[in-house]
């Protein structure tokens, strides 16, 4: 294993002490929460606890049935009482950028439909001011030339459609990714996913703004849980 996934290994084991008998787990998607979610299923097998879990993609469904995780469809279990999930950034206001798995739209639903999120990271995630990462926006798969027009209005960088017009990327909504590259520039991540929310043909911004609790992270010292203050955690 290398040193990043050890980290990511650490930081999605760790964030399973917020989990607890009898809870509603909106399971997230990536590569870290991965983790999460196969240390879910040891506590199931091994702690003897009863969760149900609402995945946030079909990748993390079948890895959740794999492992024997009972399930729940997002409307079937409104009332979720913790997501786990991992970010492809996180600013010092516990504010996200995600998406990097092409997941957002359902990650952004379950998260809101839950009483607190916990995010699963590694440090390079870690940033002062969000952007950097190429903020992934999911269109309509018909409009998304449109969308990329009205969008490159907006962001100073190039706008790219995931996997190239030859073979866009497909989400599980049967949606397109458009990758916007802002630089580190969203210091108003509120106003900004607003503003591309209401541009037509917009699913869903990968901007989570409000909606993270708290940061299990971890890093070559150690791993932290930064906990956001007046959160609900
Ligand atoms: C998927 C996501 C992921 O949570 C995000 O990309 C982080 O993934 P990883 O843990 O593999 O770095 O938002 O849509």
């Amino acid at each position: 294993m290398t040193g990043v996934e050890q980290l990511k290994e650490q930081s999605g084991i760790a964030a399973c002490r917020f989990v607890s008998d009898g809870m509603a787990l909106g399971l997230g998607t990536g590569s870290t929460v991965r983790y999460s979610i196969i240390e879910i299923a040891r506590m199931i097998k091994e702690d003897g606890i009863e969760v149900v879990g609402v995945p946030t993609s079909e990748d993390t469904r079948v890895l959740a049935e794999h492992l024997e995780i009972p399930l729940r469809t997002i409307d079937e279990a409104i009332d979720l009482d913790l997501t786990i999930d991992g970010a492809d950034e996180f600013d010092p206001n516990f504010d996200l950028i995600k998406g990097g798995g092409g997941a957002l739209t359902r990650e952004k639903v379950v998260a809101k439909a839950s009483k607190s999120m916990v995010v699963v990271a590694d440090e390079t995630k870690q940033v002062s001011t969000l952007g950097e990462f190429d903020l992934p926006i999911e269109v309509d798969s018909i409009l998304w030339e449109e969308v990329s027009a009205e969008i490159s209005s907006i962001c100073p960088g190039d706008v790219t459609l995931r996997g190239g017009v030859g073979e866009p990327y497909i989400t599980d909504n049967q949606g397109f990714i458009l990758d916007c590259s802002f630089g580190p520039t969203i210091s108003n991540p509120k106003s900004l996913e607003r503003e591309i929310s209401e541009v037509s043909g917009v699913v869903d911004v990968g901007l989570f703004v409000g909606i993270c609790d708290a940061v299990v992270m971890a890093s070559r010292s150690g791993v932290e849980t930064l906990v956001k203050p007046g959160g609900r955690l």
